[in-house]
């Protein structure tokens, strides 16, 4: 794999001019992330599918969904229909890990949840992910004909998931808590990404490896460098003086650094 996908986050955007924005990503980037929260499994709510479909009529890029829900399940369907082309579950979801598994980990930020709730992750008991359940889930997201990708929250380890590694597109080892844009960016996930691209390479598998979280100019080359191949970007595209020329810049950056390994 030796590609280089933009994938603007449109959490990020002006959405009085969202039309604008989805130009600027069909100018300078080769998807849209779609940012989809329920409020519940994080501390954020915004958009499904009636909005998916909106931005599907305004281009032909493929449609990221990262779906930051605990019931992804009930959701693949609509998504699908809305013209969503690759969906990403969070593993631990409840309805995707099963019951019983970690508490949600609340990370705070714009529009949403007050900062009194963040904090480093509450101590858990380690409760093993429910494979059974987590299989179905991707497996209904491969029968809806979409990609199927799987997101870790920073305190999950590629590690707990290697039963499935082989059967997705898509690993996303996040660099934030789920749930807000223009978060600061943890450079615990390099160690996570670098394993999941050492992953790959012993095992032959085709994923690829997405970067989400506080991925911009300062850091994009650190991700890029570890093995991601799919950046995703809010702040760092969208909240810039000039969003095509960020684009362009972040696309340079991640080129230059796989081009120096
Ligand atoms: C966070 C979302 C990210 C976020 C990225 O929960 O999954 O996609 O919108 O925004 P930045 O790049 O600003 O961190
Ligand atoms: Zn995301």
């Amino acid at each position: 794999v030796s590609q280089v996908v933009l994938a603007p986050s449109l959490l990020s955007a002006d959405w009085s001019r969202l039309a604008e924005a989805v130009a600027i990503a069909e100018k300078g980037a080769d998807w849209i992330h779609l940012d989809v929260m329920d409020g519940q499994f994080v501390p954020n709510l915004t958009f499904g599918p009636v909005i998916a479909r909106a931005v599907r009529q305004l281009t032909r890029l493929p449609i990221d969904a990262h779906l930051m829900i605990h019931d992804p399940l009930e959701f693949v369907s609509a998504f699908r229909e809305a013209g969503v082309d690759h969906m990403t579950v969070h593993v631990e979801a409840r309805g995707v890990c099963g019951p019983g598994w970690r508490a949600p980990v609340r990370s705070h930020g714009e529009g949403g949840a007050s900062p009194q709730d963040a904090g480093a992750p509450a101590p858990h008991d380690a409760h093993a992910i429910d494979l059974g359940a987590l299989r179905r889930t991707l497996a209904a997201v491969r029968a809806s004909g979409a990609g199927v990708g799987i997101a870790l929250r920073p305190d999950t380890k590629l590690s707990e998931i290697e039963a499935v590694l082989g059967e997705v597109e898509l690993v996303l080892p996040m660099s934030v808590y789920p749930g807000f844009s223009g978060q600061a960016f943890r450079p615990e996930a390099l160690q996570e990404i670098r394993a999941a691209a050492d992953w790959r390479k012993i095992h032959g598998a085709r994923y690829l490896i997405q970067a989400d979280g506080g991925v911009a100019a300062d850091t994009i080359a650190s991700v890029s460098k570890a093995g991601a191949e799919v950046f995703v970007s809010g702040h760092g595209v969208y909240r810039q003086v000039d969003p095509l020329a960020a684009l362009q810049d972040l696309r340079r950056r991640a080129v230059a650094a796989r081009n120096a390994l």
